[in-house]
């Protein structure tokens, strides 16, 4: 269970995303804010020899056509399912900070309650969309009532039927939060479709498929769906693993780069608990451990980076107290200095023994581009040279490809603004 921390530009994508995608014996899933020259185009062609690709861009960043639906709801079946899915909408738009205020609170329980209407009943999330416009329509209350959910009916009337202001308020929230699906060609992707395959993360888990959830981030943009899709894919693989077993053979492998931005999965910390020996391989990438704290909240950070049992620390760190911390973690070893005085009765050596940091706080913030400290649960902290895909034999073959890739994607952006859907595409 792998949490990096690196600086932007410092290789994060092409020295740990792209090599552990290329060395991948199982299925992979990736998230991204980036299509072109990345994680995507790297490893697209090489991943589509072992499996089938599926690719999740409901914001078009590779232009990549929809050949593929994944059912959203499909986990909003039951209440904890529901509040789930509702979180990723939250967390998505406000920081952990804020996201227990009222309306907060109020907003992501409204949407938990019109998940779990839809999903009990198979309605799309379109659905969803239309009750959020007219607040007064009392379908969601029924369908809640009819699959038996009375108190979180009775809550939704409550709501629906409070005071007005309190009401349009709440509402106002729940749509800001959902607003990225608010978007019917962003919509689509997680809409049942006659015509396309589904994406089923239980069969996936088996399989030697890769997943590419690609993302814009920020407020409004689709990573709630990323991280939605991202959490049932690793969710799915552990209850698969303990059905079989104990573990999945071969292991999944769950890149989350870029997670603060694309993937804030806001329970992240305990699910690393859980994935712990079932053979899901969590890699979660970020900029900071500030930017993970801003994600999580502190204790969350601190949750998840004790979890993970191999954490690794890149060039760019400019945060002194995470360094100080980093430096104290490393430890002391002793120095030995000799000293010559002179005096009248001639020289005299003596040695005395000093306690030094191996690495001090000011090193570790200076660790140049390509090196990374490696803090792995039973061994001794080490320095590592970090082996970018860039500089590997594979280069040769791998290079060309993602170029490639990357020339499809902008003939794709081309070939849209002249109204051909469909050109520029490899397989
Ligand atoms: N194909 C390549 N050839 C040479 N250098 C590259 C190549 N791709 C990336 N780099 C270098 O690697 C650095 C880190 O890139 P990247 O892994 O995308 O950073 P991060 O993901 O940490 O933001 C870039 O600044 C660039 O100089
Ligand atoms: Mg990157």
């Amino acid at each position: 269970m792998i949490v990096a921390i690196m600086a932007p530009r410092s290789g994060k994508t092409s020295g740990l995303a792209i090599p552990s995608i290329l060395a991948a014996p199982g299925p992979v899933l990736l998230t991204s804010n980036k299509a072109a020259n990345d994680a995507f185009t790297a490893t697209v062609d090489a991943r589509a020899e072992v499996g089938t690709v599926w690719v999740l861009d409901p914001q078009q960043i590779a232009h990549h056509p929809r050949r593929m639906w994944w059912d959203i709801l499909a986990d909003a079946r039951d209440l904890a399912g529901a509040k789930r899915l509702a979180g990723h909408f939250v967390t998505a738009s406000v920081d952990e900070s804020n996201s227990s205020d009222f309306w907060s609170a109020a907003a992501s329980n409204t949407l938990g309650a019109l998940f779990l209407a839809a999903a009990s009943h198979r309605r799309p999330i379109t659905d969803v969309l239309a009750w959020l416009a007219t607040p007064a329509d009392r379908t969601p209350v029924d369908l809640l009532t009819d699959a038996g959910h009375h108190a979180v009916a009775a809550q939704l009337q409550g709501t629906v039927s409070g005071a007005t202001e309190t009401r349009d308020g709440i509402y106002e929230t729940a749509r800001q939060y959902a607003s990225c699906l608010l978007d019917p060609d962003v919509a689509a992707w997680v809409t049942p479709s006659q015509d396309l395959p589904e994406f089923k993360p239980f069969a996936f888990a088996t399989s030697r498929d890769t997943l590419y959830l690609l993302s814009k981030d920020g407020g409004g943009s689709a990573s709630a769906i990323i991280a939605a899709a991202a959490d049932a894919v690793m969710r799915a693989a552990v209850v698969v693993a303990e059905r079989s077993g104990g573990r999945l053979d071969p292991p999944a492998l769950c890149v989350l780069d870029e997670a603060a931005n694309v993937c804030k999965i806001s329970d992240l910390p305990d699910l690393y608990s859980h994935l712990g020996s079932r053979g899901v391989i969590p890699m979660t990438i970020l900029q900071s451990y500030r930017q993970g704290q801003r994600c999580w909240g502190e204790t969350g950070m601190d949750a998840l980076w004790s979890a993970a049992t191999i954490k690794i620390v890149g060039s760019g760190i400019d945060d002194a107290d995470f360094a100080d911390r980093l430096s104290r973690q490393i430890g002391d070893h002793d120095v030995q200095t000799t000293s010559v005085s002179t005096s009248e009765s001639g020289k005299s050596t003596s040695v005395s023994m000093r306690t030094e940091r191996i690495l001090p706080p000011d090193a570790i913030r200076a660790l140049p581009k390509g090196k990374a400290l490696l803090l792995a649960t039973g061994i001794r902290i080490a320095m590592l040279n970090l082996r970018p895909w860039y500089e590997e034999p594979s280069a040769k073959v791998i290079g060309p490809a993602s170029a490639r890739a990357t020339k499809a994607i902008t003939a794709r952006a081309i070939a849209k603004t002249h109204g051909h859907d469909d050109f520029g595409l490899s397989a």
